[in-house]
């Protein structure tokens, strides 16, 4: 039972990405969120790959020493997967109540989902897209699969978490940016992480468009390192303007961020292309790119010009409150980009 005062049951959003685990608390005040608490820490190089994690205990290690460093007490948390390891469809099936359509995607999923069923967690959400002349709907089906999920769950109980969220990274996003644009448009989500990707295309409200790319931050990191003959670390440093480049390595620095800069757009002008085919009474009008490779110095410009949309920073912090002795406003600013999937998952209310 929910008693109409009861405060809602927020979960600690918990990202796990290739780079770094970002966290974030929330509390909801009327019709608003304040930010609690958050933090990131960076993960050593291999520990998360493709989505997997390769090493639990190190994650593990990673996570306890964030919640502890953070003070944070709350111990229920979400998470959320993406890359192989799920898949999301959308499905046209004639309107059915809610039992009928379960029994129906129990029995049919098979045809829509290249896994085994007995591999994957399977969940689905009516869209509610039927018109009184289709009588049509679309459903959302995601098939996560166990053995990841499994892994993930293991290491946050086995840190005396308790997971009772389980997310979609690109779900998360766009559950983040309903919450800051209340206004429904058609806009690009695309999340530049350090190994991914994500590109979610929403048209009036609905997600169309939504896919993974193996591309990002990393590959610039790599690219430095490989010039330049230097350690992994020395390269990050030089990446992100923590290390000043030699002047003889600025040119050379410059190509890099030009050429791979080029393939991300391209894989961004690509999608656009593709909804743009499918939609053409719908375009779209902003581009919203968040990750930590949506700070690359220049990014924002050279996807203007190429794609013709506004493209803004994303920052999901922007109208929340949050106490500035404690939360340091640069800061919080500065991390809002990475913070983006950690907060869809930080709104998600949980029913548990
Ligand atoms: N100013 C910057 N310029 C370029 N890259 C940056 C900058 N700041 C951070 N990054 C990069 O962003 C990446 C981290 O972003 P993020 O936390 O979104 O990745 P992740 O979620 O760990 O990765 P993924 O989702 O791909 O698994 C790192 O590769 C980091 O070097
Ligand atoms: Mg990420």
């Amino acid at each position: 039972m929910k008693l109409p005062f009861a405060k809602e049951n927020l979960v600690v959003g918990v990202d796990i990405g290739s780079h770094a685990v970002k966290v974030c608390q929330l509390s909801k005040t009327d019709n608003n969120y304040s930010v609690v608490n958050l933090g990131s820490i960076t993960l050593p190089e291999g520990a998360v790959e493709d989505g997997t994690l390769n090493e639990p205990e190190i994650v593990a290690k990673a996570i306890s020493d964030l919640f502890t460093n953070l003070k944070i007490k709350n111990k229920r948390v979400g998470f959320s997967i993406s890359g192989y390891s799920v898949i999301v469809k959308k499905v046209n099936l004639a309107v059915m109540d809610d039992k009928e359509l379960e029994n129906h995607i129990m029995a049919e999923a098979e045809q829509y989902i290249p896994f085994d069923l007995d591999d994957v967690y399977l969940d689905f959400q009516d869209l509610k897209t039927n018109t009184p002349e289709t009588e049509r709907t679309d459903v959302m089906l995601v098939a996560a699969k166990k053995e990841v999920v499994d892994d993930y769950l293991q290491m946050l109980e086995g840190i005396k978490l308790k997971p009772v969220i389980v997310d979609v990274d690109g779900f998360a996003l766009e559950n983040t940016y309903e919450y800051v644009n209340k206004k429904i448009e058609n806009v690009a989500l695309v999340d530049i992480g350090a190994s991914k990707m994500n590109i979610n295309i929403l048209s009036n409200g609905v997600s169309v468009v939504a896919r993974d790319i193996v591309v990002g931050s990393r590959q610039l990191t790599e690219q430095i390192q490989s010039t330049f003959d230097i350690d992994y670390e020395e390269a990050e440093a030089i990446k992100i303007g923590h290390i000043p480049a030699d002047d003889d390595q600025k040119e050379q620095i410059g190509e890099i961020f030009t050429s791979i800069c080029t393939q991300w757009v391209l894989e961004v002008k690509k999608a656009i292309d593709l909804y743009h085919s499918n939609h053409p009474s719908q375009p779209l009008t902003k581009l919203i790119l968040s990750g930590g490779g949506a700070k690359v110095v220049g990014l924002i410009d050279f996807l203007t010009n190429e794609t013709g949309l506004t493209v803004e920073l994303f920052n999901p912090f922007a109208s929340m409150d949050f106490n500035e002795k404690k939360i340091d406003r640069g800061y919080l600013e500065s991390i809002g980009p990475e913070m983006a999937i950690a907060t869809g998952i930080a709104i998600r209310p949980s029913v548990i």
